[in-house]
């Protein structure tokens, strides 16, 4: 999507300055055309040469350092870019663009240029906070500037909160969707999948789990944002590489994993659990490990939440899928648990086919639709089956097969 794009990348002053070099990579390598503005501050942080060396191109840092005597640079580069971000964007520039002073290369091209314009505010939370900035804006956002929120997390002044600049890659994602065709099946739909087995504790060496990799609830994650949809993924312990521009959230336990559910249900408006939830865990957990004794070592399970049985009770505006590995009468147990969990879609798969089990790359599944409709797919890689059901969700939420 990037491929012989113009990206215009203003950076300021912040600790954040540095996440911009790799951005400038990123994008550079995501066959972008990068042209870099910096500030004074910024260069307080990284010198002009590393982001020259990353982009291949010239910085632009003076307005009156004309390094072109046939044109004039805050306007050619203003003209030239397809996209502007800044990114980070201090308190400072989000205040001088949001009163319109050019006093600076940066800010006179920012008004120049006609290209939208992401901002990725980067500073401590008390400052992201404070109401100046945040009337600053809320008038930048009236003008038609696009704000990419900060993360919360620890910042490098000490406190931890709102502030961290989004991450590089993130960014990227966010400019590929920028230049994306615009008709995407998910546009504005924020999809929750849930991936991966979860861990029971026993003691604190020991869980019981299931065989479940993960590769099915990471792909359709990836697909979904292919699609244009916000992504939540709740992941029981795995080891996947985490998708690009998804939100993750690891968790271990099916109480864990409820609880979090739970917390960002009314958010989603599509529900995708393929998690390999536990049904049951130890009813006791022993604190310390538990030694050998002679004998046997009984065990006393409880039944853990259904999960998908209690958003099936709740559910409002959300469409639930709901998948279902069996080893026999496939279609019989699918079309129960379709029922007694309320769901719109239900995906079922034989895991004793060849092809079809919990650690590989592909599957082999049918779908079964509230309607009574019902669609086989041959062996497909899990990547294929993530966007055929995808697919399928964006045409259920449009009302073509939704009853
Ligand atoms: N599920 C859930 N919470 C649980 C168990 C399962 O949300 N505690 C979800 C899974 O993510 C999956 C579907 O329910 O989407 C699977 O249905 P389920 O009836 O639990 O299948 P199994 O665990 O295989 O159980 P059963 O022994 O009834 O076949």
């Amino acid at each position: 999507m990037l491929k012989g794009k113009n990206v215009l990348l203003c950076v300021t002053g912040g600790i954040a300055t540095f996440k911009s070099a790799a951005l400038t990579s990123k994008l550079t390598q995501a066959g972008a055309n990068v042209k870099v503005v910096m500030t004074d501050s910024a260069k307080q942080f990284v010198t002009p040469l590393t982001f020259q060396a990353l982009s291949r191109q010239p910085v632009y840092d003076d307005t009156f350092k004309e390094q072109d005597p046939t044109g004039i640079a805050h306007i050619d580069v203003a003209d030239w870019a397809d996209v502007v971000l800044i990114a980070p964007a201090t308190a400072n520039v989000i205040g001088k663009l949001a009163n319109g002073i050019a006093d600076d290369m940066m800010t006179t091209t920012l008004l120049a240029t006609k290209a939208p314009i992401y901002i990725a505010p980067a500073m401590n939370v008390n400052m992201y906070d404070h109401p100046a900035v945040q009337r600053n804006i809320e008038t930048l956002k009236g003008d038609g500037y696009l704000l990419i929120e900060p993360g919360a997390g620890y910042l490098a002044c000490g406190w931890v909160g709102k502030g961290r600049m989004a991450e590089p890659e993130d960014l990227v994602v966010l400019l590929e969707r920028h230049f994306q065709p615009k008709e995407q099946p998910l546009q504005d739909q924020c999809v929750l999948v849930t991936a991966g087995p979860t861990q029971e504790k026993i003691d604190p060496v020991r869980f019981f789990t299931n065989r479940s990799s993960g590769k099915m609830g990471y792909a359709i994650a990836k697909k979904a944002v292919e699609l244009g949809a916000e992504v939540i993924l709740i992941s029981g312990p795995t080891h996947l590489p985490k998708p690009k521009g998804v939100k993750v959230i690891d968790v271990q336990s099916a109480a864990d994993m409820y609880e979090a559910v739970i917390e960002h249900f009314d958010a989603a408006n599509i529900v995708i659990k393929t998690a390999a939830v536990a049904d049951y865990r130890p009813k006791e957990v022993s604190e310390q490990k538990v030694k050998k004794k002679p004998g046997q070592w009984m065990i006393e399970l409880e039944r853990t939440t259904d999960i998908l049985k209690t958003l099936g009770e709740r559910k409002q505006h959300q469409l639930l899928v709901g998948f279902a590995a069996e080893s026999e009468n496939i279609e019989d147990y699918a079309k129960k648990k379709l029922e007694s969990k309320q769901l719109d879609l239900i995906v079922a798969n034989d895991i004793t086919e060849e092809g079809s089990g919990f650690q590989g790359d592909t599957n082999r599944v049918t779908f079964y639709f509230r309607n009574g409709d019902e669609e086989k797919l041959p062996l497909l890689s899990k990547d294929k089956v993530a966007e055929a059901l995808l697919l399928h969700v964006g045409k259920l939420l449009k009302g073509k097969r939704h009853v």
